[in-house]
């Protein structure tokens, strides 16, 4: 059943993943156990962790945010940069005087970094399970493992796990806004990215499974879904009964059409595979929020050649024009790499001037980290110093808060429709709620209002950041909501 290479290591035959091939010890199924998660990366590999919770559920786990009272702690790794593992191996050494008080405390790692790094992780005193992200139905059975004092690693990538049968544990959240991740995996390989090693090959999951989570969150009382993919305008669905094929744009519909309550979000989208489609089925539905997360990465044709972006600036440019001409009301975010191999002062340029084009409402910004086995780690010389990275970057940042300043200021005197989220962080005297393009308004509270409501908010004032606005009657002249 098992590759056993020694008797305190087991790993799980890469055949068998995904079937039922493993009964837990039912005597160790009692309940009261607690299980810590600790999350890194992208909002996909949090969303993995609720899945996670629901599988370790099922074993009697209920999860706590105190990492003293676990039994079992799980730290979900990301690996896109090197400061991302870094600050996870930080953690680990942190978990070491957790294990002295606490000799039965098991500590797995699972996510990104479990895949990359694989057995090196077993040779981690601290690490008692090393667990990919397409591995997390064998949890069960390598707790079981780990409880008797072994090892255990199963890092098997799958061409099919979308763990569409499995409600997620929402965890962190704020009962208002659930996420659901409509693939997996990524079949992109821009040049600079570990995804692609550490999540496999892409999958779409069953799309009536999707529309089910969401109407199952709707019913619960929340009121935003978000679609997440690492480029979800690649979703594409076979119906196996039917043969009828669902692309995002018709996904997106079908989520949208769950009830016009539920506010419908998605991320991430990538450039060349935008359509416009899309555009107008965002367009068509009021509840769709008028927001695209849309990465450039850079500015420049010849660094996204490098990229293997596989567009230029002119249709990035494009794209951009065609989505402010169908929603102009809409807000646009984006992700900037600083400092790439080859990168000249007019490429970094480049980057400057298409963001100011972009006019983006806010973007992610890093320097380029060069990532073990990736196109660019093997073919071109992370040529840039470190300094002239780090200076570029801070020219970009600079610029986005300017931009993203002007953006926001241009929305004072502007009506959005706004569902709560809760508390302001500073004042239980405010709310804190979002509108349709996603930024957040603080505003004063009113009697007779709760999170997961929708009120229309007049701005007043803006920073980079953040619109300050007061509750308004719905008769002001420029209302720019999602409703
Ligand atoms: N799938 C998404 C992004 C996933 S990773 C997309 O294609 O847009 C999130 C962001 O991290 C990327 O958009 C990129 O800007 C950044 N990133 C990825 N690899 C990186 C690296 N090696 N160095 C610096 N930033 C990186
Ligand atoms: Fe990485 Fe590119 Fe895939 Fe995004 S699209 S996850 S940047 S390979
Ligand atoms: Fe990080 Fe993996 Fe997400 S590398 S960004 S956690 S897909």
């Amino acid at each position: 059943m098992y590759k056993e290479e020694n008797l305190d290591k087991k790993i799980i035959d890469e055949n068998r993943q995904g079937e039922v091939f493993y009964e837990v010890d039912k005597e160790n199924k009692k309940e009261g156990k607690k299980i810590y998660i600790e999350s890194y990366g992208c909002q996909m590999n949090f969303n993995d962790s609720e899945i996670v919770a629901a599988i370790m559920r099922e074993e009697g786990y209920s999860t706590t945010k105190n990492i003293e009272d676990a039994d079992l702690v799980f730290v979900n790794t990301c690996s896109i940069r090197d400061k991302a593992e870094q600050t996870v191996l930080r953690r680990l050494t942190e978990f070491k005087s957790l294990k002295k008080q606490n000799k039965n405390l098991k500590v797995g790692v699972l996510g990104c970094m479990a895949e990359r790094l694989k057995e090196e992780f077993l040779e981690n005193e601290v690490v008692d399970l090393v667990v990919g992200p397409d591995a997390y139905r064998s949890l069960p059975e390598l707790v079981d493992w780990a409880k008797h004092g072994n090892k255990g690693i199963n890092v098997h990538l799958s061409k099919e796990e979308t763990y569409d049968d499995i409600s997620p544990v929402r965890l962190d959240d704020n009962g208002i806004s659930a996420f659901i991740s409509i693939t997996r995996g990524c079949n992109n390989m821009c040049s600079f990215c570990v995804v692609p090693y550490t999540r496999g090959r892409e999958r779409s999951r069953n799309a009536f499974s999707i529309v089910a989570e969401a109407a199952d969150v709707f019913d619960k009382g929340y009121r935003e879904v978000t679609l997440l993919g690492q480029n979800v305008d690649s979703y594409l669905w076979e119906n196996p009964e039917t043969g009828e094929k669902v692309s995002f744009a018709k996904l997106l519909e079908m989520v949208a059409m769950v009830n016009p309550l539920l506010r419908v979000r998605f991320a991430t989208s990538h450039p060349k595979d935008m359509t416009d489609e899309v555009i107008y089925t965002m367009a068509a539905h009021d509840n769709i929020c008028k927001y695209i997360h849309l990465p450039v990465q850079s500015g420049n044709s010849r660094i996204l050649e490098l990229m293997n972006r596989t567009y230029t600036r002119e249709w990035y440019i494009d794209r951009i024009n065609k989505i402010y001409e169908i929603i102009p009301d809409i807000a646009i975010s984006s992700d900037v790499i600083a400092g790439f191999c080859t990168e000249t002062e007019e490429d970094h340029q480049d980057t400057l001037s298409i963001m100011k084009y972009a006019n983006y409402s806010m973007s992610y910004m890093f320097y380029y980290s060069e990532r073990p086995r990736t196109v660019a780690q093997r073919k071109y010389k992370d040529d840039i110093p470190l300094e002239v990275k780090k200076r570029r970057l801070n020219e970009i940042i600079r610029l986005q808060n300017q931009i993203s300043y002007n953006h926001n200021k241009n929305d004072i005197g502007k009506v959005f429709e706004v569902l709560i989220e809760g508390n302001s962080k500073k004042s239980d005297k405010e709310f804190k709620g979002r509108n349709s393009q996603n930024k957040v308004i603080i505003f004063p509270k009113k009697d007779g209002l709760n999170k997961g409501d929708y009120v229309f908010v007049k701005v007043n004032d803006a920073n980079s950041a953040t619109l300050r606005g007061e509750i308004t009657d719905q008769n002001v002249t420029t209302q720019v909501g999602c409703f």
